[in-house]
C-alpha cells in the first residue's frame, strides 16, 4: 500500500516504527494519516508476525500531533463527523488491540486527537518539552478519538473533567504524576526508552503478554475476573509457562519462543 504522511520502518530488532509525517502540520491527524494508521495496525501488523513491539511518534521535535486536523472539519455536517468520529474510535481501539506492546514516544505538543492517539497506546514515554491537553473546547467541540473516555481511566474522573473542561495542558513530569505518562524523559530520549521498555518485555513469554494486554482492557465491574480465571487457566497447561516454570525450578533464564 502506498502511505501519506505516515512512515513505517521495520528495525533488524522487530520494533515496527510509525511516525506521523507531517511536521509543517505540527502532525494532525489528516484522513491519509488515518488510513496509514489502520494499515499499520490492521494488514502490516497481521502480516508481520515476527514483530516485538510498536513505537508510534510524530516527525520532528515540535509534536506528537497536535490534533485532528481542524482544517478538515469546516466542510463537514453532523453525519459526516460523527462518521470522522467513529472511524477515529474504531482506529483507536485497533491500536489498543493490539497483541504486542505499543508506546508512544511523545515529544513536543500531543494534543486533542493527538493526546487521544498517545492514549489508545499501551504505554505512553514523555519528555520534559512533552504538551498534553485536550483544547477541544476552545474550539466549541469535544474530543471525538475516545479521549472523554480514556482520560478518566488514567488520570480519574476528577482530574480528567478538569483537563476537558479547561483545556488546560500539562507538561511531561506533571503527566508523568498524573499517569498519564509512564515515564518523563529528557527531550530527544523518548524513542530510546521506549525501544528499552520493548526490549524487556521481549524477554518474557509473547502469550502472557498479550494475555495481559486484552485482559487489562476490560473495563472494571465487567467480566474481567472471569477472563482472568479463564486465561490463568489456559496458561498453565500452555508449553509458555511449562518453559518458563522449568525454567525458575532448575535455575536457568527461560527461552520463550515467539512466532
Ligand atoms: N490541525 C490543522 N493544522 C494544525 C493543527 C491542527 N490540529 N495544529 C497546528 N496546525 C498547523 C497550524 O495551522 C500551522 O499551519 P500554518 O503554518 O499553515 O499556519 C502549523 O501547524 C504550525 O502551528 P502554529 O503556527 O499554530 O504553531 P504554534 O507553535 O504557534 O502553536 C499549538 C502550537 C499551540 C499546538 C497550536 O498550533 C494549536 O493550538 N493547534 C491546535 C490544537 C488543537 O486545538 N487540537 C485539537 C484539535 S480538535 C480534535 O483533535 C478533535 C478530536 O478529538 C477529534
Amino acid at each position: 500500500m502506498e502511505l501519506k504522511d505516515i512512515i513505517l520502518e521495520q528495525r533488524e530488532d522487530h520494533i515496527l516504527l510509525v511516525s506521523i509525517n507531517r511536521p509543517k502540520a505540527l502532525n494532525a491527524l489528516n484522513r491519509a494519516v488515518f488510513d496509514g494508521l489502520e494499515y499499520a495496525f490492521g494488514e502490516y501488523r497481521n502480516a508481520h508476525p515476527e514483530l516485538i513491539g510498536i513505537i508510534v511518534s510524530g516527525s520532528g521535535d515540535k509534536a506528537f500531533a497536535a490534533g485532528a486536523d481542524i482544517k478538515e472539519f469546516s466542510s463537514l455536517n453532523a453525519e459526516e463527523a460523527t462518521a470522522l468520529s467513529r472511524r477515529g474510535q474504531l482506529i483507536f481501539q485497533q491500536i489498543e488491540d493490539t497483541d504486542i506492546p505499543v508506546i508512544a514516544a511523545v515529544e513536543g505538543f500531543s494534543l486533542g486527537g493527538g493526546c487521544e492517539l498517545a492514549m489508545a497506546c499501551h504505554l505512553r514515554i514523555a519528555s520534559e518539552k512533552a504538551k498534553f491537553g485536550q483544547p477541544e473546547v476552545n474550539l466549541g467541540l469535544i474530543p471525538g478519538y475516545g479521549g472523554t473516555q480514556r482520560l478518566k481511566r488514567l488520570v480519574g474522573h476528577a482530574k480528567a473533567l478538569e483537563l476537558l473542561m479547561t483545556a488546560d495542558m500539562v507538561g511531561g513530569a506533571e503527566a508523568r504524576q498524573l499517569g498519564l505518562a509512564n515515564h518523563c524523559v529528557a527531550p530527544g530520549e523518548t524513542m530510546n526508552k521506549s525501544i528499552e521498555i520493548i526490549h524487556k518485555i521481549a524477554t518474557k513469554g509473547p502469550i502472557a503478554v498479550a494475555n495481559c494486554l486484552k485482559t487489562a482492557q476490560i473495563p472494571f465491574g465487567q467480566d474481567g475476573y472471569l477472563e482472568e480465571a479463564r486465561l490463568f487457566g489456559a496458561s498453565i497447561v500452555s508449553d509458555e509457562a511449562k518453559e518458563g516454570i522449568d525454567a525458575f525450578v532448575s535455575k536457568r533464564k527461560a527461552a520463550f519462543k515467539r512466532s
